[in-house]
């Protein structure tokens, strides 16, 4: 029998390609352009495997919908926001990402970034780096403490839940706002973000992206964290109001922010790079060698387990129903 055709429409992990490789057809080009392909091409698709998080590589309806016998989407990352999850439902089209699998490697992340946001544990480093430790004396003491502190979750699914684990360790009250109220989670709940961010003076941003959180941390919410407020973001940029972000960090209304994650990666806005009461990191939450492995062999997995037995092994919810011909 001959194998089925997966894309691969731009950069993929390679040890996702080479697992792929294996046990099907590669056909790759450049980025999700379905002209870079002739119609007897198009016409073998069966799947496709993408990787999150790149901006050139977003998968829209149309690009899913150029695949007549395209049968499954398996994406690398935990985010499918640059996939239209939607429109793949409406195709009968099944979407796998890859959950679980880097949940606590993501959440270590937002706590190092946390404690290197309130600490200023960069700076305090490069002030070694640069020799002023010999030559001015003792790093000045932090104004930020973890002390006291009492933290807010925007987003309690697997890899919030992660998060408030390891800071409830730390002593730190958690609480948290999230579509709804998760069962079996006794943090306490807030029916808006506003709310939240009122509650508390730490709020760490692990929400997805898409249409209904975009920019929901906006000035309201960063005037309610107040001024000693800390924002972390390691979700997706764009559910920050990056504008309102900047202007709360230069004038006060909130004290730091540490960010992963940035509306429009690679591009940091150069107000960010320049703010001193800013950690930045370039998107690396989930990115050891490890867990970014562990990512690769879900997505082959579900492709094998697709195509083995009409199931995949980590679909997305919008597709969670649909199953193999
Ligand atoms: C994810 O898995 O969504 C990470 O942010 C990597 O893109």
């Amino acid at each position: 029998m001959s194998k089925a055709a997966i894309l691969i429409p731009g950069r993929l992990h390679p040890h996702a390609e080479s697992r792929i490789r294996e046990a099907f057809e590669v056909v790759s080009i450049a980025r999700p352009d379905a002209m870079l392909l002739d119609e007897p091409d198009r016409e073998r698709i069966r799947g496709i495997a993408v990787a999150s998080g790149i901006r050139a590589q977003s998968v829209d309806g149309e690009f899913l919908g150029a695949f007549p016998k395209l049968e499954i989407v398996a994406s690398f990352g935990v985010g499918y926001d640059h996939l239209d999850a939607a429109r793949a439902a409406s195709l009968g089209i099944m979407v796998s990402n890859t959950p679980d699998v880097l949940s606590e490697e993501v959440a270590d992340t937002a706590v190092a970034l946390l404690i290197n946001t309130v600490r200023e544990l960069p700076m305090a480093e490069a002030w070694l780096r640069q020799g002023k430790w010999h030559s001015v004396g003792s790093y000045p003491l932090t104004k930020g403490t973890l002390r006291g502190r009492s933290v807010g979750i925007f987003g309690m699914g697997r890899i919030g839940l992660a998060i408030a684990k390891r800071l409830e360790a730390f002593g730190l009250p958690i609480s948290y706002h999230n579509r709804r109220k998760v069962d079996g989670v006794d943090y306490g709940y807030h029916e808006s973000l506003v709310e939240l961010a009122r509650a508390v003076d730490t709020l760490i941003s692990i929400a997805p992206g898409g249409t209904s959180t975009e920019k929901a941390v906006n000035a309201e919410v960063l005037r309610a964290l107040g001024p000693s407020g800390v924002l972390i973001n390691v979700g997706r940029g764009t559910t920050v109001d990056e504008d309102a972000l900047i202007a709360a960090l230069a004038d006060g209304t909130i004290m730091s922010a540490g960010l992963d994650v940035f509306a429009n990666e690679p591009d940091v806005p150069e107000a960010l790079i320049e703010a001193r009461n800013a950690s930045l990191l370039p998107h690396v939450a989930s990115a050891s060698m490890h867990t970014r492995t562990a990512m690769a062999d879900l997505v082959a997995d579900n492709l094998l387990a697709w195509f083995r037995t009409g199931r995949a092994l980590t679909p997305v919810r919008e597709t969670a129903h649909i199953t193999g011909p």
